[in-house]
């Protein structure tokens, strides 16, 4: 398989040969395709390289008196710092890093469960990931109650739909910027004008929209929002922005000698830090990636950089995503949720499909002997499977792509499907 070679995008130009041959496991595996991002993507060398760094030069406990420690301080500084300007936080202060986006979840819907008050009523979606529904319908047992915002037929959440949820008792709305399973986006700044018009706050989950497109706790105007690094070109880790008011309300577990502020008194015990080195090196990518695209302008801030590489990259998965449904559509596949390739603007590239009378296992067993790799099942959000008619258990097909697919592997995905659906 040969990555086209680079793709004209009206203003922008996203170098594909380059990206690809900064990735070691595009180029160990150059044959096989990479259809499961959405459960993990593929990492750059420099990740790589920053991870090996850490472990190698400064494995040890930060808050030392030695230079190595003293390197591991530097380290979470500099990692707090490339974060917070990934998501265009006003204080690197609001970024705490961690194991994973569920355990996040858990932390401040635990601490937001202790004090309710007269405001007991979450707002859930039946879009989301089960990591943030479940968790916030744990909060019964803390008397919490609970609106349901149900999404359209056409697998969006529209804000029209939430505002009759909302009252002066809603403590917060729980919702996903971009759906793990469907890949539809959330108008997340009309969900937090209305939210916080009735009094309300906003937790988001950006863990599927993170590699797809510019992210701006500002614009966006929530309260909380989560990604999991692994999800952006990172190793295993995530990490929480919150609102530093926010952060400051929460309660959280800590030793009595750790300072009650943000970031510590959200990173309870010792961090993967080799994880978060290898995080701060993603950011960095992202960021060349940008200065990349840059070049011959004024190269830009931080800040800026990191803006055009994910608005770069939303413009050429905007293409890929139509691409995959013109395949899609004529494999005879049915596709959940939006599937209108004009409407590309309002999805990622993760597409969610069934195909014939083949079963999701059999055909993501079918692709994976053709040397793709995609993922069958409920994806982790069962309660839209049910929504969608599925059973809970079987569920569908995905396939999501991230910048660095090609059109290439579209189509030998597609020339797949189309053996299959005939033989079917
Ligand atoms: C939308 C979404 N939310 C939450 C999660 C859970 O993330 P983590 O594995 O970091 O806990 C995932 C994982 O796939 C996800 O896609």
């Amino acid at each position: 398989m040969s990555a086209s070679a680079s793709c004209k995008l009206g203003s922008s130009h996203l170098p594909l040969e380059e990206i690809r041959a900064l990735f070691p496991a595009l180029l160990a595996a150059p044959n096989f395709v990479f259809f499961d991002n959405a459960a993990g993507a593929q990492i750059p060398q420099t990740v790589l390289d920053a991870v090996n760094h850490h472990l190698v030069e400064c494995n040890v406990q930060r808050g030392g008196r030695y230079a190595k420690s003293q390197e591991v301080d530097e380290t979470l500084a500099r990692a707090r710092e490339s974060v917070a300007m990934f998501v265009n936080a006003r204080d690197p202060a609001e970024i705490a890093f961690g194991m994973n986006a569920t355990s996040f979840i858990r932390l401040v819907s635990l601490a937001i469960g202790q004090n309710l008050a007269d405001r007991r009523q979450i707002i859930v979606t039946d879009l989301d990931h089960e990591a943030n529904v479940a968790t916030w319908l744990a909060l019964e047992r803390e008397g919490a109650s609970f609106a349901w915002w149900r999404m359209r037929e056409d697998g969006t959440l529209s804000v029209r739909d939430l505002e009759p949820l909302l009252s002066n008792r809603t403590r917060l709305v729980a919702c996903t910027v971009a759906s793990n399973a469907l890949g539809s986006v959330v108008d997340v700044a009309g969900v937090a004008k209305c939210a916080h018009s009735a009094g309300a706050e906003v937790f988001l989950d950006c863990v599927h929209y993170a590699p797809h497109g510019p992210i701006d706790v500002r614009q966006f105007d929530c309260d909380y929002l989560v990604c999991s690094g692994y999800k952006i070109f990172a190793p295993h880790m995530g990490f929480l922005w919150g609102r530093r008011e926010a952060l400051d309300r929460l309660q959280t577990f800590r030793e009595d000698f750790i300072p009650n502020e943000p970031p510590s008194k959200i990173e309870a015990g010792t961090l993967v830090y080799e994880n978060i080195a290898g995080m701060h090196a993603a950011v960095l990518y992202l960021e060349s990636l940008g200065k990349r695209l840059n070049a011959g302008t004024n190269s830009g801030s931080r800040r800026e950089n990191l803006v055009r590489a994910m608005e770069a990259i939303r413009e050429y998965e905007a293409e890929l995503t139509a691409e995959l449904l013109h395949v899609l559509r004529d494999t005879g596949a049915v596709v959940y949720g939006i599937r209108d390739p004009a409407r590309v603007a309002e999805r990622v590239p993760t597409l969610l499909f069934n195909l014939n009378r083949l079963a999701p296992d059999v055909l993501v067993e079918k692709l994976a002997s053709e040397g793709i790799g995609a993922r069958d099942g409920h994806m982790y959000a069962p309660r839209l499977m049910r929504r969608l008619g599925l059973s809970e258990n079987a569920g569908a097909v995905r396939a999501s792509l991230v910048h660095y697919n090609t059109f290439a592997e579209i189509h030998r995905f597609g020339e797949v499907l189309r053996r299959l659906a005939e033989r079917a």
